[in-house]
């Protein structure tokens, strides 16, 4: 029983689906503003976690987040309110965790009438997990890129051919580490990388928090950058419901995310839902709901994605809890986070409420918001494919 229990605390301190006992018959739930009133709420900022402690952390900071409470249809039922400050301006909402939760939550928000989002900031901020080569626990990231790493054929290790580095083919490939022959759509998505430049530089102004716990687990990595005190790293992030470790499969994924995004991204946070949040937001933008150009995915670490030298994956897993890592990223949410939030906020009549111009490709394969700018990745072919998409999406967006 112990044993369980202890599984069951790690499980919930990491972000992993924690199934509580079937819950009583629920009462009926009020939907709308907690203050009655009936205007549309436009958010400057909306900022996305995933579960409660990400959530807790911004209630219980200085920006009064449960002034007024929206109940919003289509919500998950453990996380059924956005919470948003007295003026309307800062939001938190919680999506509730994977790549399903995220997805759906994310489509109630923005198809709900309670809001206008069309010039909102959406500021996803969510512990992950992280690659000992690109960064340390309790390191702050933004990300260019999410991936999503598990649309895939998937075939047991013990069965697998001698020459087969690892057991995963992409959708439409015949080999491991082979291009996908066919996608989704929801791979890929690039965000805008001149508005994640701009706040890097805000939010890496930062003191982040570290622990004397964390610095001695981080010593046994040996080698930089994971050995050193938190810091502040740009680079992208991969989504799974499995919530894997270990060297192979990091390995796997990483090559993964080399081979999808033509060698111009490199996963360094592990997480469960972002390329769901990312896929309603890309719906909602070809709505002409949201603007893709203003999403920020801030991920801190929480653990390491694969084991020191010599050490094993499971128990890393089962150990993780002793790193120190889940608190130093939970509280640097708020402390890399918090300068964000006021930035966009203080800046906003002369720089935010426009919006900052991107410079790169924005949104997924099929390029369903028109990018001007071409992609550094994606499939060259077949074109005529890519632009009949192109011309429905532009004339849905126009209606
Ligand atoms: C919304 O209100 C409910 C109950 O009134 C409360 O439990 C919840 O914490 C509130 N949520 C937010 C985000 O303020
Ligand atoms: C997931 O989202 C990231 C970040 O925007 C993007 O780079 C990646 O291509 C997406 N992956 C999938 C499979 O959609
Ligand atoms: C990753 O790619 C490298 C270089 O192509 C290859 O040597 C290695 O075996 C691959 N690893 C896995 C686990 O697929
Ligand atoms: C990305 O790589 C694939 C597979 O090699 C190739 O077909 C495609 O043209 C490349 N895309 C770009 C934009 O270079």
């Amino acid at each position: 029983m112990r044993a369980v229990f202890a599984v069951l605390v790690v499980l919930g301190c990491l972000a992993t689906v924690l199934s509580a006992p079937a819950p009583a018959r629920r009462p009926a739930v009020k939907y709308g503003r907690s203050d009655g009133k009936k205007d549309v709420l436009a958010p400057k900022v909306m900022i996305v976690t995933m579960f409660s402690p990400e959530t807790n952390v911004w209630l219980a900071s200085k920006y009064k987040l449960t002034a007024i409470n929206v109940t919003v249809l289509g919500f998950s039922s453990r996380f059924p309110a956005v919470g948003c400050n007295a003026a309307g301006s800062v939001c938190v909402m919680t999506t509730d965790e994977g790549e399903i939760n995220a997805a759906s939550t994310l489509s109630a928000l923005t198809f709900s009438p309670f809001f206008n989002l069309k010039k909102t900031y959406f500021f996803i901020t969510g512990i992950a997990g992280i690659n000992p080569k690109l960064g340390s626990i309790g390191s702050v990231t933004f990300a260019r890129y999410a991936i999503q790493v598990d649309l895939f054929h998937e075939f047991d290790a013990r069965e697998l051919p001698k020459d087969w580095p690892n057991g995963f083919v992409a959708l439409g490939a015949r080999y491991p580490n082979e291009y996908p022959g066919k996608f989704y759509g929801t791979e890929v998505y690039e965000l805008n990388e001149a508005l994640l430049d701009k706040l890097f530089t805000v939010a890496s102004k930062a003191k982040l928090q570290d622990s004397p716990t964390a610095r001695g687990y981080r010593a046994n990595y040996k080698t930089r950058p994971a050995i050193q005190p938190p810091m502040f790293v740009k680079c992208d992030t991969a989504t799974s419901d499995i919530y894997w470790g270990g060297t192979p499969l990091a390995e796997t994924f990483d090559n993964f995310t080399r081979v999808v995004t033509n060698g111009t991204g490199r996963y360094c946070t592990t997480q469960q839902e972002d390329n769901g949040t990312l896929g309603a937001l890309l719906r909602a933008a070809m709505a002409g709901l949201v603007d893709f150009g203003r999403i920020i995915i801030m991920r801190t670490a929480s653990d390491f994605d694969r084991p020191q030298p010599g050490g094993n994956s499971v128990d890393l897993y089962l150990h993780k809890h002793h790193s120190g890592g889940y608190e130093l990223s939970i509280a640097n949410l708020v402390n890399a986070g918090g300068p964000v939030v006021d930035e966009i906020t203080k800046n906003w009549d002369k720089v935010y409420a426009n919006g900052i111009k991107a410079k790169n490709f924005l949104g997924d394969v099929w390029n369903d918001l028109s990018s001007e700018v071409k992609a550094t990745w994606g499939p060259s072919a077949p074109e005529s494919k890519l632009r009949r998409k192109r011309a429905l999406a532009v004339k849905f967006a126009r209606k």
